[in-house]
């Protein structure tokens, strides 16, 4: 049984998350989509609305037998995985830009937790600009995110901001 986690804050999911999930199913039997309860950020969605969120658009993914499950934590992402039985962490890449502060992450992970390997995953790079930050901002701004993030995601952001 090859388990990983897929770590990340999710705020929210983005086509780019949906993209690595896709990449990483074939190469795992279980990934646990872990959502970071962060709380000292002053996040757009609850830890709740986020897991509720990605457990309705995973369907719609293409995982074939890869077990999907939707998890948060709280602390080290190191101890989530493992206590969750998982071998290994799946960080996607966008541009070199993110590869600094990931190896940063991968090496301070693999010290606490040597038996864990990161797996970096390359998104497509039509999405290689797109992060969680940017989409809230250029949205809340009045800008187009279609094809960026999924459908649900834009609808919940317009009820969440009143748009
Ligand atoms: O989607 P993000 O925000 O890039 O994900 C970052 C995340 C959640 C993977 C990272 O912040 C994290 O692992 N946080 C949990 C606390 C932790 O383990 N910190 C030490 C990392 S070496």
């Amino acid at each position: 049984m090859r388990r990983a986690i897929f770590p990340g804050s999710f705020d929210p999911l983005t086509n780019g998350h949906l993209d690595i999930i896709k990449r990483s199913s074939p190469l795992f039997d279980e990934i646990v989509i872990a959502v970071l309860n962060n709380a000292d950020k002053h996040p757009m969605f609850s830890v709740g609305e986020r897991c509720l969120m990605i457990s309705e658009v995973l369907p719609s993914v293409e995982t074939g037998n890869c077990k999907m499950i939707v998890d948060s934590f709280s602390g080290l992402t190191a101890d989530f995985a493992r206590d969750s039985g998982a071998t290994a962490i799946i960080r996607g890449i966008r541009a070199v830009s993110d590869y600094e502060y990931e190896l940063r992450m991968a090496l301070m992970n693999r010290r606490l937790e040597p038996a864990i390997e990161t797996v970096f995953l390359m998104a497509g790079e039509e999405y290689s600009y797109v992060s969680s930050t940017l989409m809230k901002e250029v949205f809340e701004l009045g800008g187009r995110v279609e094809g960026l993030i999924p459908d649900l995601v834009e609808g919940k952001m317009r009820a969440k901001l009143g748009k």
